[in-house]
């Protein structure tokens, strides 16, 4: 039995690394998906390749800044007159830069709250009601959150600061829902390989740091993180709401 066999599912971030491993992921299990992003070329190809792959076509693409309220509220009319309902949101859309609390100019600040934070915000406020209102057993939303949201990392104070907000808005985010039986939670991933980190992990000293403070002594790959993923978004997760699950091969451990 595939898990999300008539169910629609929308992806932010969908164009790259763990959106796209999480859109082949959910078309694998029979998910109906709606990829989200900036990038029109980026989800066509996604799109494209995952309905070779699995042989699922019910892929669609819709372009839309998720930092921008009008636009959330007009992807939020196009899945009300374009699906019955919508039974799994994944806020996956992030962004990040380098920069020490004395070094950032608040524009940087402003553009990481925005595009970690205030997205799964928007998203929650103008898509949560069409998940409230849908029929149907299971219905959730996975917020991507980071490691980082639970360890202040060096030189990312704005994204560690957006991750752990992540975090606690998903916490509130799943009492407001429950009555309407919506899950909500997070997932919190490690280092993991994708064009956002795929700059660091190009030098030797940071990989192997890496390796050296992970129990797993490894970078995690973005199909792990799809796993997961699938797994909260999933009615194997039934019971499971509010929380946050680290994927992070053991790093918060030791
Ligand atoms: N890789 C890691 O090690 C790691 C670890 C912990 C958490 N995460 C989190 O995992 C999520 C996915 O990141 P990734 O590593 O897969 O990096 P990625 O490949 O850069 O994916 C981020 C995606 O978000 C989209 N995006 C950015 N701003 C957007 C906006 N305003 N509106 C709509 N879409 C937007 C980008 O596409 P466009 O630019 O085309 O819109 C891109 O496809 C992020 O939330 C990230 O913080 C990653």
């Amino acid at each position: 039995m595939k898990r999300f066999q008539d169910q629609v599912v929308v992806i932010t971030g969908a164009g790259s690394g763990i959106g796209e491993a999480t859109v082949q992921r959910l078309a694998e299990e029979g998910a109906t998906v709606v990829l989200v992003g900036r990038t029109k070329e980026k989800l066509e190809k996604v799109a494209r390749e995952v309905a070779e792959k699995t042989l699922n076509d019910h892929l669609y693409v819709y372009v839309a800044d998720v930092t921008a309220e009008e636009e959330v509220e007009l992807l939020a009319l196009y899945l009300k007159e374009n699906f019955d309902g919508v039974n799994v949101l994944i806020n996956n859309a992030g962004t990040s830069s380098g920069g020490s609390i004395l070094e950032l100019e608040e524009k940087d600040w402003e553009h990481v709250q925005k595009t970690n934070v205030t997205s799964v915000f928007l998203m929650a406020k103008h898509i949560g009601p069409v998940l409230a209102r849908t029929e149907g057993e299971n219905k959730a939303i996975v917020n991507v959150a980071s490691l980082s949201g639970h360890k202040a990392g060096a030189k990312i104070p704005h994204y560690s600061t957006a991750k752990a907000a992540v975090i606690h808005l998903t916490k509130a985010l799943a009492g407001e829902l429950a009555s309407n039986q919506v899950r909500v939670n997070s997932i919190s991933p490690g280092f993991v390989e994708t064009p956002m980190t795929d700059k660091s992990l190009k030098n030797p000293a940071f990989q192997q740091a890496i390796e050296r403070h992970t129990l797993l002594q490894r970078v995690g790959r973005a199909d792990e993180v799809a796993k997961a993923i699938a797994f909260l978004a999933s009615s194997d997760a039934s019971y499971v709401t509010g929380t946050d699950l680290l994927i992070d091969g053991g790093w918060l451990t030791v």
